[in-house]
């Protein structure tokens, strides 16, 4: 079982896809979703996304002024934190409600520039880096860690090879 999966996506629909295909995995049973990839490349945008397939009703917007957005009228809570703009100590203090929120499985933590967390992440996550190819392609990177996220991997693997493409 290798637990990793790169996916080429060409433009914003695949994008869209690939988050409806996650969503419809997260959302039995939440979890740790950590977003990698420069400013621009589209961790905003697939949260955006991924909130949609989970019936979120609210407007989804960057948390990167406010380290915290919570959305709790979906399918399952979602945290989507964005920690850019936090210092060290400040970390501290998120850490202690992530893993709080990731025991849960009825919630969905995700993290915005994740890399800032100084390797104090749990355990069972699944990170996705995206890479800015051009304005319109990415290159998705997905790494499973910890037993229920390799899990999680491999069923997102499953739908993809059996739509064949996104
Ligand atoms: N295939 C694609 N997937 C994702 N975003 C895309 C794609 N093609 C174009 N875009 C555009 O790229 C931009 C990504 O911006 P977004 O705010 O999501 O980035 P971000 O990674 O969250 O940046 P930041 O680090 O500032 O939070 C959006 O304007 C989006 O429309
Ligand atoms: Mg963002």
């Amino acid at each position: 079982m290798e637990n990793t999966l790169e996916i080429n996506i060409k433009n914003l629909e695949e994008t869209e896809k690939l988050a409806g295909i996650i969503a419809k995995i997260v959302e039995n049973t939440g979890g740790l979703i950590c977003l990698y990839g420069d400013i621009g490349s589209g961790k905003t945008t697939f949260v955006k996304y991924l909130a949609k397939f989970l019936d979120v009703k609210e407007k989804v917007t960057s948390p990167s002024f406010v380290i915290l957005n919570e959305y709790h009228s979906g399918k399952i809570s979602i945290y989507h934190f964005d920690l850019y703009r936090l210092e060290k100590g400040g970390i501290e203090t998120v850490l202690d409600e992530l893993h709080e929120y990731t025991e849960n499985e009825n919630a969905l933590a995700i993290i915005e520039w994740a890399e800032f967390s100084s390797g104090d992440l749990p355990e069972e996550r699944l990170e996705i880096e995206i890479k800015y190819i051009d304005e319109n392609q990415r290159e998705f990177l997905l790494k499973a860690f910890g037993n229920k996220s390799k899990i999680l991997l491999e069923k997102i693997k499953e739908i993809i090879l059996l739509q064949e493409k996104l």
